[in-house]
């Protein structure tokens, strides 16, 4: 599956990614924005495995690389719960930091949710924020994602805790 953006392409994970991906995940800023499974520091091995397993075979599991300039810099992935949240996919997604500023993400999300809602026709979509991480608040209010539910002192990112906001979209758009 291949996904074009104005100045990127998403596409599957492949082998040849891994050293811009540890490169462009290797930072705090990253990591501590996102769950402890995403490793720091972000080494040649990380990148191996993920790049070996990002393409799950069960479908509703999607990673998509985003690449600029011919090199996979980030990634956004779709996520199918299971029971009992069944019909609920997570959406999840980080840009190497060279990148920021440019509204890669706030595109990349708007399209790779018009592709859920087409692909896998989803009850709900949601992503869960850290309360401190406004830039990705902001990408997806500018998604048409709304803020359905605050769950205090509810995260514990190294060391820091703080507020999650579970942002969710709904197919009919409400
Ligand atoms: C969050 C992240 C994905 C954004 O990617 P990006 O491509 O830089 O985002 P965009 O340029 O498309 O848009 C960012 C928006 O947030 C805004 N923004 C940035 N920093 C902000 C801040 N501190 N406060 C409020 N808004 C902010 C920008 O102005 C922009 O909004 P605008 O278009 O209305 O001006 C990127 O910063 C990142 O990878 N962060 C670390 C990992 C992460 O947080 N992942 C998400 C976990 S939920």
């Amino acid at each position: 599956m291949l996904i074009h953006g104005k100045s990127f392409v998403l596409r599957p994970w492949k082998r040849g990614d891994e050293a811009s991906l540890a490169e462009n995940a290797n930072n705090p800023k990253i990591a501590g924005n996102l769950t402890e499974t995403f490793p720091h520091p972000y080494l040649m091995k990380d990148a191996r495995e993920f790049v070996m397993s990002s393409n799950p075979k069960n479908l509703g599991s999607e990673n998509f690389a985003i690449v600029v300039e011919g090199r996979a810099v980030g990634s956004i992935g779709i996520k199918k719960l299971s029971d009992p949240h069944n019909g609920t996919f997570e959406i999840g997604y980080w840009l190497g930091e060279s990148y920021w500023g440019r509204g890669i993400v706030s595109q990349a999300v708007k399209l790779v949710t018009a592709y859920a809602f087409r692909r896998y026709k989803p009850v709900r979509l949601q992503a869960g924020v850290s309360s401190w991480n406004l830039a990705s608040a902001r990408v997806l209010k500018k998604a048409g994602f709304k803020r359905e539910a605050v769950l205090k002192r509810y995260i514990l990112s190294r060391g820091k805790r703080g507020d999650e906001w579970i942002f969710v979209k709904f197919p009919n758009g409400k």
